[in-house]
């Protein structure tokens, strides 16, 4: 079976999985006790908190550590919600649901939002927020670089946006981590999202980084773990591996650009020759994503055809992939219901090879001519 998956989940790097398995028994300890075993978890959980830090640029201290990253999205909102209650939210219309659900949320309080619309590549349109600032977002959200088509925001622009309107402005980072830079300090945000599983680190682990400078109120209120703003007790081993997956993430994303950049041209190539659309392929992307559509032929089903064949892709985020709705990513770019009904998201790792790539294309055009075959003799 070959895995291009990985924007949905990526494998436990094995010295990851290594640096994490004496965490689990031998080490282990609750990271609050005064003895022995909680003062070495403790120190643990300090270590890697420093280099989850070194990876993103930023002050171990603005390191949170969370369950996931629709956790650390959660948190920073209902956060903002909750220490500014004049705030009005605004978030692009291609967010993950762990953004737009809570600004939903929070839409049943009585707070007001701004859904910020994208052009037919898929990048924010900034410049459309209205002049008025009773009419402006006080906080913004734009993911950093986006999980379906893998197009990369213009950030300096979304957040020279937000210091000229005094907005906060956060970033979720969950598909940019490992894959591209991410630097705290140069994206000027106030506030990141990264996660673990999706760089090679355990699921069930992630953070928010967040300056000093906003005042964020608790999401999960308890014993006043990580700074006082999530409690409960942390995941020991899941924290460690997160920081070993951290130290590899500089390196993967030259990795990334080096080798598997020049994979996603030649896939998207022979995509093209046979007559797929790529979406978002007019600007920057993630350099190991391709989201493309074949005219007429379902996702659906041509995701089921291949995963028979050996091939575990996706038909859109993996979040929706339980809802036979067209994505909301493709339909916010203005991409027609039905060709946006046959997206199939390649999502390759750091591990890929071209042989699998070829093996994929060989695969996928005696698929697509099955279907068209099957389509032609039910018409
Ligand atoms: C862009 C983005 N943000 C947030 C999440 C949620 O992260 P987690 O799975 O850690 O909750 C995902 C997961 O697919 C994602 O792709």
């Amino acid at each position: 079976m070959i895995y291009f998956d990985n924007n949905a989940t990526t494998a436990i790097h094995p010295e990851v999985l290594e640096e994490m398995m004496p965490f689990f028994a031998e080490q282990h300890g609750n990271p609050t006790s005064n003895h022995r075993f909680g003062r070495r978890a403790h120190t643990a959980i300090e270590e890697a908190r420093e280099k989850v830090a070194y990876a993103v640029n930023a002050h171990p201290s603005q390191i949170i550590f969370t369950a996931s990253g629709t956790e650390s999205n959660n948190t920073i909102i209902h956060g903002v919600a909750d220490g500014y209650p004049e705030s009005i939210f605004g978030y692009s219309a291609i967010e993950h649901p762990c953004v737009s659900k809570p600004v939903e949320a929070l839409r049943k309080r009585g707070f007001a939002s701004i859904e910020i619309p994208v052009d037919q590549n898929g990048l924010v349109n900034i410049a459309s927020l209205s002049d008025k600032p009773s009419n402006q977002p006080t906080f913004i959200s734009v993911m950093m670089a986006n999980n379906e088509t893998g197009v990369i925001q213009n950030m300096p622009e979304i957040v020279q946006w937000a210091k000229k309107n005094k907005a906060i402005v956060h970033t979720d980072a969950v598909q940019a981590l490992g894959k591209i830079t991410v630097d705290f300090e140069v994206l000027d945000v106030d506030a990141l999202t990264i996660s673990s599983h999706k760089a090679y680190g355990p699921q069930g682990v992630a953070a928010l980084v967040v300056n000093n400078k906003i005042d964020v109120v608790p999401f999960i209120k308890g014993g006043g773990q990580e700074r006082g703003l999530r409690s409960g007790t942390e995941n020991l081993a899941g924290i460690i591996g997160f920081g070993k997956a951290c130290e590899r993430a500089a390196a993967n994303t030259v990795l990334f650009d080096k080798t598997i950049r020049p994979l996603q041209s030649y896939l998207e190539q022979h995509l093209v020759q046979m007559g797929a659309v790529i979406f978002g392929n007019q600007v920057k992307r993630l350099p190991n994503t391709s989201f493309f559509a074949f005219p007429r032929l379902d996702g659906v089903t041509l995701l089921t055809a291949l995963d028979k064949k050996g091939f575990a892709v996706a038909s859109g985020s993996a979040c929706s992939s339980n809802s036979n709705e067209p994505s909301h990513v493709l339909l916010a770019m203005g991409i027609d219901k039905e060709l946006a009904q046959g997206a199939i998201r390649v999502s390759m790792g750091v591990e890929t090879t071209l042989e699998q790539v070829k093996s994929f294309i060989t695969s996928l055009k005696m698929e697509i001519e099955r279907l068209k075959q099957l389509a032609a003799m039910a018409a």
